[in-house]
Protein backbone atom coordinates (compact mmCIF):
# COMPACT_ATOMS: atom_id res chain seq x y z
CA UNK A 1 0.00 0.00 0.00
CA UNK A 2 1.48 3.24 -0.65
CA UNK A 3 0.72 6.30 1.00
CA UNK A 4 -1.33 8.84 -1.03
CA UNK A 5 -0.62 11.80 -2.27
CA UNK A 6 -2.86 14.14 -0.36
CA UNK A 7 -1.20 12.36 3.12
CA UNK A 8 2.70 13.53 2.16
CA UNK A 9 1.38 16.67 0.94
CA UNK A 10 -1.05 17.42 3.83
CA UNK A 11 2.43 16.31 6.02
CA UNK A 12 5.31 18.26 4.45
CA UNK A 13 2.52 21.43 3.44
CA UNK A 14 0.00 21.47 5.71
CA UNK A 15 0.62 22.77 8.92
CA UNK A 16 2.78 25.66 7.88
CA UNK A 17 0.79 29.13 8.73
CA UNK A 18 3.49 31.79 9.02
CA UNK A 19 2.22 33.17 5.64
CA UNK A 20 -1.31 33.25 6.33
CA UNK A 21 -1.93 37.02 8.13
CA UNK A 22 0.38 37.96 4.76
CA UNK A 23 -1.81 36.65 2.18
CA UNK A 24 -5.46 37.70 4.09
CA UNK A 25 -3.66 41.25 4.66
CA UNK A 26 -3.33 41.33 0.86
CA UNK A 27 -7.06 39.98 0.28
CA UNK A 28 -8.69 42.28 2.58
CA UNK A 29 -6.42 45.66 0.59
CA UNK A 30 -6.52 44.32 -3.01
CA UNK A 31 -9.53 43.43 -5.53
CA UNK A 32 -11.02 40.32 -5.84
CA UNK A 33 -11.61 37.39 -6.90
CA UNK A 34 -8.60 35.91 -5.90
CA UNK A 35 -6.76 32.88 -7.77
CA UNK A 36 -4.60 30.80 -5.62
CA UNK A 37 -2.08 28.53 -8.11
CA UNK A 38 -0.63 25.73 -6.65
CA UNK A 39 -3.27 25.63 -3.99
CA UNK A 40 -3.28 21.75 -3.50
CA UNK A 41 -5.38 20.77 -0.26
CA UNK A 42 -6.57 24.40 0.52
CA UNK A 43 -4.29 25.44 2.92
CA UNK A 44 -4.51 29.15 2.01
CA UNK A 45 -7.84 29.48 -0.21
CA UNK A 46 -9.82 27.59 2.32
CA UNK A 47 -8.17 30.29 5.28
CA UNK A 48 -8.59 33.34 2.48
CA UNK A 49 -12.80 31.76 1.94
CA UNK A 50 -13.05 31.31 5.56
CA UNK A 51 -12.68 35.00 5.94
CA UNK A 52 -14.94 35.57 3.22
CA UNK A 53 -12.95 36.23 0.17
CA UNK A 54 -14.17 34.45 -3.28
CA UNK A 55 -11.20 32.33 -4.14
CA UNK A 56 -10.99 29.87 -7.09
CA UNK A 57 -7.77 27.06 -6.33
CA UNK A 58 -5.97 26.04 -9.26
CA UNK A 59 -3.20 23.07 -9.05
CA UNK A 60 -2.62 20.05 -11.58
CA UNK A 61 -2.89 17.58 -9.21
CA UNK A 62 -6.84 16.05 -9.50
CA UNK A 63 -6.69 14.37 -6.13
CA UNK A 64 -5.53 17.17 -4.04
CA UNK A 65 -8.09 19.93 -5.49
CA UNK A 66 -10.73 16.54 -4.99
CA UNK A 67 -9.42 16.89 -1.40
CA UNK A 68 -9.93 20.81 -1.15
CA UNK A 69 -12.97 20.45 -2.49
CA UNK A 70 -14.49 17.88 0.49
CA UNK A 71 -12.94 20.31 3.30
CA UNK A 72 -14.22 23.81 1.68
CA UNK A 73 -17.62 21.75 1.32
CA UNK A 74 -18.18 23.68 -2.00
CA UNK A 75 -16.73 26.87 -0.77
CA UNK A 76 -14.02 27.51 -3.35
CA UNK A 77 -14.04 26.42 -6.82
CA UNK A 78 -11.65 24.51 -8.40
CA UNK A 79 -9.66 24.60 -11.66
CA UNK A 80 -7.43 21.54 -12.76
CA UNK A 81 -4.70 23.21 -14.67
CA UNK A 82 -0.90 23.43 -15.47
CA UNK A 83 0.15 26.81 -13.64
CA UNK A 84 2.53 27.09 -16.73
CA UNK A 85 0.23 28.77 -19.40
CA UNK A 86 -3.39 28.26 -17.95
CA UNK A 87 -6.34 29.83 -19.97
CA UNK A 88 -9.50 30.30 -18.04
CA UNK A 89 -11.20 31.94 -20.93
CA UNK A 90 -13.18 35.35 -19.59
CA UNK A 91 -12.13 34.77 -15.74
CA UNK A 92 -10.00 37.91 -14.40
CA UNK A 93 -8.88 38.42 -10.99
CA UNK A 94 -8.12 41.05 -8.63
CA UNK A 95 -5.12 39.03 -6.80
CA UNK A 96 -3.15 36.19 -8.21
CA UNK A 97 -1.41 34.37 -5.03
CA UNK A 98 1.93 31.99 -5.44
CA UNK A 99 2.18 30.76 -1.84
CA UNK A 100 5.32 28.05 -0.68
CA UNK A 101 7.32 28.99 -3.13
CA UNK A 102 5.64 27.03 -5.98
CA UNK A 103 6.53 29.53 -8.21
CA UNK A 104 10.16 28.01 -8.12
CA UNK A 105 9.06 24.80 -8.68
CA UNK A 106 8.11 25.94 -12.54
CA UNK A 107 10.30 25.31 -15.37
CA UNK A 108 8.89 27.82 -18.06
CA UNK A 109 7.93 30.84 -15.61
CA UNK A 110 7.71 32.96 -18.40
CA UNK A 111 4.19 31.13 -19.20
CA UNK A 112 3.42 31.31 -15.99
CA UNK A 113 3.59 35.44 -15.96
CA UNK A 114 2.08 35.77 -19.66
CA UNK A 115 -1.12 33.86 -18.47
CA UNK A 116 -0.73 35.35 -15.43
CA UNK A 117 -1.08 38.45 -16.42
CA UNK A 118 -3.76 37.96 -18.65
CA UNK A 119 -6.16 36.85 -16.18
CA UNK A 120 -5.67 40.12 -13.88
CA UNK A 121 -7.93 42.95 -13.64
CA UNK A 122 -6.03 46.39 -14.83
CA UNK A 123 -4.31 47.22 -11.58
CA UNK A 124 -4.33 43.69 -10.27
CA UNK A 125 -1.31 41.96 -7.99
CA UNK A 126 0.68 39.18 -8.33
CA UNK A 127 2.04 38.16 -5.15
CA UNK A 128 4.80 34.98 -5.15
CA UNK A 129 6.38 33.63 -2.10
CA UNK A 130 9.71 33.24 -2.66
CA UNK A 131 12.44 30.57 -0.43
CA UNK A 132 15.41 32.64 1.18
CA UNK A 133 18.83 31.29 0.44
CA UNK A 134 18.57 27.91 1.82
CA UNK A 135 22.02 26.64 3.21
CA UNK A 136 23.39 23.59 1.92
CA UNK A 137 23.94 20.90 5.29
CA UNK A 138 26.09 17.58 5.07
CA UNK A 139 24.00 15.27 7.22
CA UNK A 140 27.63 14.36 7.99
CA UNK A 141 28.48 17.21 10.55
CA UNK A 142 24.99 18.98 10.94
CA UNK A 143 21.96 18.11 13.20
CA UNK A 144 19.20 16.68 10.83
CA UNK A 145 16.34 18.82 11.18
CA UNK A 146 13.55 17.52 12.84
CA UNK A 147 11.11 14.77 10.53
CA UNK A 148 6.90 15.80 10.35
CA UNK A 149 5.62 13.12 11.01
CA UNK A 150 1.76 11.85 11.08
CA UNK A 151 -0.46 9.12 11.70
CA UNK A 152 -3.34 8.46 9.26
CA UNK A 153 -5.45 5.01 9.58
CA UNK A 154 -3.10 3.41 11.37
CA UNK A 155 -0.57 3.86 9.50
CA UNK A 156 2.45 6.53 10.73
CA UNK A 157 4.07 8.40 8.12
CA UNK A 158 7.67 10.27 8.46
CA UNK A 159 9.05 13.04 6.05
CA UNK A 160 12.55 13.74 6.98
CA UNK A 161 14.62 16.31 5.20
CA UNK A 162 18.33 14.70 4.69
CA UNK A 163 20.20 17.13 2.77
CA UNK A 164 20.06 20.77 0.70
CA UNK A 165 22.29 20.12 -2.48
CA UNK A 166 23.50 23.74 -3.98
CA UNK A 167 23.65 23.90 -7.81
CA UNK A 168 23.89 26.92 -10.47
CA UNK A 169 20.57 28.21 -10.31
CA UNK A 170 18.88 25.08 -8.06
CA UNK A 171 18.97 24.00 -4.89
CA UNK A 172 17.75 20.34 -4.26
CA UNK A 173 15.63 19.36 -1.20
CA UNK A 174 16.20 15.63 -0.20
CA UNK A 175 13.83 13.86 1.86
CA UNK A 176 13.46 10.20 3.16
CA UNK A 177 10.07 9.23 3.38
CA UNK A 178 9.17 7.13 5.58
CA UNK A 179 5.82 4.60 5.76
CA UNK A 180 5.08 1.90 9.39
CA UNK A 181 2.35 -0.12 9.05
CA UNK A 182 0.20 -1.19 11.56
CA UNK A 183 1.76 -4.64 11.63
CA UNK A 184 5.51 -3.26 11.98
CA UNK A 185 6.48 -2.97 8.18
CA UNK A 186 8.26 -0.24 7.24
CA UNK A 187 9.38 1.37 3.74
CA UNK A 188 11.38 4.20 2.75
CA UNK A 189 11.68 6.17 -0.45
CA UNK A 190 13.53 8.74 -1.12
CA UNK A 191 11.97 12.06 -2.48
CA UNK A 192 13.59 15.28 -3.68
CA UNK A 193 12.13 18.98 -4.60
CA UNK A 194 14.05 21.12 -7.26
CA UNK A 195 13.62 25.08 -6.30
CA UNK A 196 15.29 27.06 -9.19
CA UNK A 197 16.92 30.27 -7.44
CA UNK A 198 14.79 32.94 -7.87
CA UNK A 199 14.70 36.69 -6.16
CA UNK A 200 12.20 39.36 -6.28
CA UNK A 201 14.30 41.51 -8.11
CA UNK A 202 15.49 38.35 -10.48
CA UNK A 203 11.16 37.84 -10.78
CA UNK A 204 10.85 41.46 -11.27
CA UNK A 205 12.23 41.79 -14.27
CA UNK A 206 11.57 38.88 -15.81
CA UNK A 207 7.99 40.03 -15.64
CA UNK A 208 8.46 43.26 -16.85
CA UNK A 209 7.72 42.30 -20.80
CA UNK A 210 4.51 41.11 -19.62
CA UNK A 211 3.75 44.32 -18.11
CA UNK A 212 4.52 43.91 -14.64
CA UNK A 213 5.62 46.99 -12.51
CA UNK A 214 7.55 45.54 -8.95
CA UNK A 215 6.10 46.99 -5.84
CA UNK A 216 8.47 46.75 -2.33
CA UNK A 217 8.53 43.09 -1.51
CA UNK A 218 6.74 41.81 1.68
CA UNK A 219 8.41 39.14 3.69
CA UNK A 220 7.93 35.95 5.51
CA UNK A 221 10.00 35.93 8.39
CA UNK A 222 11.58 32.03 9.29
CA UNK A 223 10.35 29.93 11.66
CA UNK A 224 11.59 26.92 13.61
CA UNK A 225 11.06 24.40 10.62
CA UNK A 226 10.66 26.91 7.91
CA UNK A 227 12.97 28.97 5.99
CA UNK A 228 11.99 32.85 5.82
CA UNK A 229 10.76 33.92 2.53
CA UNK A 230 10.63 37.39 -0.09
CA UNK A 231 7.28 37.97 -1.66
CA UNK A 232 7.37 39.33 -4.80
CA UNK A 233 4.76 41.58 -5.69
CA UNK A 234 4.16 42.33 -8.96
CA UNK A 235 1.37 44.82 -10.26
CA UNK A 236 -0.30 44.69 -13.59
C1 LIG B 1 4.53 23.41 -2.11
S1 LIG B 1 2.89 22.94 -2.59
C2 LIG B 1 1.97 24.33 -1.99
C3 LIG B 1 0.53 24.01 -1.70
C4 LIG B 1 -0.31 25.15 -1.14
N1 LIG B 1 -0.32 26.31 -2.02
C5 LIG B 1 0.22 25.59 0.21
O1 LIG B 1 0.78 26.68 0.27
O2 LIG B 1 0.07 24.85 1.17
C6 LIG B 1 2.98 23.15 -4.35
C7 LIG B 1 1.69 22.86 -5.08
O3 LIG B 1 1.84 23.32 -6.44
C8 LIG B 1 1.31 22.35 -7.32
N2 LIG B 1 2.03 22.51 -8.60
C9 LIG B 1 3.34 22.29 -8.83
N3 LIG B 1 3.64 22.56 -10.12
C10 LIG B 1 2.48 22.96 -10.70
C11 LIG B 1 2.13 23.37 -12.01
N4 LIG B 1 3.03 23.42 -12.99
N5 LIG B 1 0.85 23.72 -12.26
C12 LIG B 1 -0.08 23.66 -11.28
N6 LIG B 1 0.18 23.28 -10.02
C13 LIG B 1 1.46 22.93 -9.73
C14 LIG B 1 1.53 21.03 -6.63
O4 LIG B 1 0.62 20.04 -7.10
C15 LIG B 1 1.30 21.40 -5.16
O5 LIG B 1 -0.04 21.28 -4.80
Amino acid sequence: VSASVVVWHDLECGRYSADLPLWRALADREAGPILDVGAGTGRVALDLARHGHTVIALDRDPELLATLEERGDGAVATVLADAEGFDLAEARFGLILVPMQTIQLLSDRPAFLRAARRHLIEGGLLAAALAEALEGFDPQTSALPAPDVARHEGWVYASQPVAVRERPGRSTIERIRTTLAPDGARTAEPDAIDLAHVTAASLAREAAPFGFTAEPPGRIEATDEHVGSEVALLRA
